[in-house]
């Protein structure tokens, strides 16, 4: 892919890797595109802006208020015309920034502004890096759909051996290509995703649950967005924040979640039950707390919940309607048989197989069986490269659903 055409806006933040901001403008130049720079007042102080307005061809941009171009407000002016917003190097400085909103000068600013794609290459020392307050902004800024190209293990300016140097300039060209392909194959359908567990409560302070974190069905819902899908995510409790732009529906219990599904369900063209419901509940609730004394030889008496998947797809509107119909399986043992049974049983289109490992994990490895019974394994990756996998199948599910 070439990048003709393409506005790409590189932010520069104050760190040794800035000298490395001229090559990906040579790059990004020789790719097509047409490059604007906006450097934080510490990038200055190890780069000449000269350097970078020489190699871009236009005014480096640094300040809020005064700018060559008299621009009265250049953060709006260049969100505008922005394709793709790079930050390349990130200081820990401006991620933390980027992830609390603040916005106290021109690149912090306009990251608030962009609607475009954003990619952040992370640049620091390693200690900085693997320091558990970086990484929760940079896993907050991922929950907001914010690219990242991590930084490669190296030998820092610092004189120490770690995890923190910038991402080569040819690897960061690549991902921008790639975010930049994107295809939008997915406008103007309507997604309906459930994701995490459920509560349910014994009291008002206890309940049944499982391990369930909510990743998978999260990084669906952003996956299905990215493609430009109406997506609704249904999701039972989770620390994940979800992505921007989405209709999102917090649950707590299997009975909650059912009745949003039956509430949305009519609408939605592919309906991808990535939940782990609970498959039973008390069947008493105690409103006032269970007291010690009371809990001595104490029996739980459990319901069965209602199969959310099994009552959607036998639904007639479902039945007659071409929706795509996603279920998981999670299993322990027999896992393709397993979930063969269970595609067939709750009549759906695909079927994706895990065992009980990825729980918690930001990967995993599945299979993913069609309604003919073709599995294909897919082996350890990141659970948002599943998700990709996954719409490119239901992409082509649909496409053969409209031809009939
Ligand atoms: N599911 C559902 N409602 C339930 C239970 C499960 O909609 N009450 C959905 C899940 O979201 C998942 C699929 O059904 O997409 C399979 O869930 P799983 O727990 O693996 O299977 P079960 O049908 O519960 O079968 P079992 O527990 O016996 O393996």
């Amino acid at each position: 892919m070439n990048l003709y055409g393409k506005n790409i806006i590189l932010g520069v933040c104050g760190g040794i890797a800035a000298y490395k901001a001229a090559e990906l403008i040579r790059l990004l130049k020789k790719g097509g595109a047409d490059v604007w720079v906006v450097m934080t007042e510490k990038a200055k102080e190890f780069l000449s802006p000269l350097t970078l307005q020489t190699l871009s061809e236009n005014p480096v941009y640094s300040d809020l208020f005064h700018n060559e171009c008299n621009y009265p407000m250049p953060h709006i002016d260049l969100a505008k015309k922005c394709h793709l917003l790079l930050i390349a190097p990130a200081t820990a400085n401006t991620i933390g920034k980027c992830a609390s909103g603040i916005a106290d000068d021109l690149l912090s600013t306009l990251f608030l502004s962009v609607s475009s794609s954003v990619l952040i290459a992370p640049a620091m020392n390693n200690n900085m890096y693997t320091n558990p307050v970086v990484q929760e902004n940079i896993k907050k800024l991922k929950g907001f759909n914010v690219n990242f190209v991590e930084p490669e293990f190296g030998e820092l300016a610092c004189g120490e051996y770690g995890e923190g140097r910038l991402a080569e300039p040819d690897a960061i060209v690549s991902k921008i290509k790639e975010l930049l392909s994107e295809k939008k194959n997915l406008t103007g359908k309507n997604i309906l995703i459930t994701a995490g567990p459920t509560h349910e409560y014994l009291d008002p302070i206890r309940f049944i649950s499982n391990l369930s974190s909510g990743k998978m069905g999260y990084a669906i819902a952003r996956a299905a967005k990215r493609r430009g899908g109406n997506v609704i995510l249904i999701s039972g409790p989770s620390n994940i924040s979800p992505p921007p732009s989405i209709q999102f529906i917090p649950v707590k219990s299997a009975d909650d979640m059912r009745r949003e599904v039956l509430n949305e369900y009519k609408k939605a063209d592919v309906i991808i039950m990535a939940a782990a419901v609970s498959d039973f509940s008390p069947i008493r609730y105690s409103d006032k707390k269970i007291k010690s004394k009371e809990s001595e030889g104490i029996t739980l008496k459990l319901k069965k919940t209602s199969d959310i998947l099994s009552e959607v797809s036998n639904r007639q509107a479902v039945r007659s309607q071409k929706k795509i119909i996603v279920g998981f399986a999670l299993e322990t043992d027999n896992i393709i048989k397993n979930a063969k049974e269970k595609l067939k049983k709750k009549n759906m289109d695909f079927i994706v197989a895990n065992s009980i490992n990825g729980f918690g994990s930001d990967l995993n490895k599945v299979a993913i069986i069609d309604r003919r019974g073709t599995v294909e394994d897919i082996p350890l990756v990141s659970k948002d490269k599943i998700a990709e996998i996954l719409m490119d199948k239901i992409e082509k599910g649909l496409k053969v659903k409209y031809v009939k």
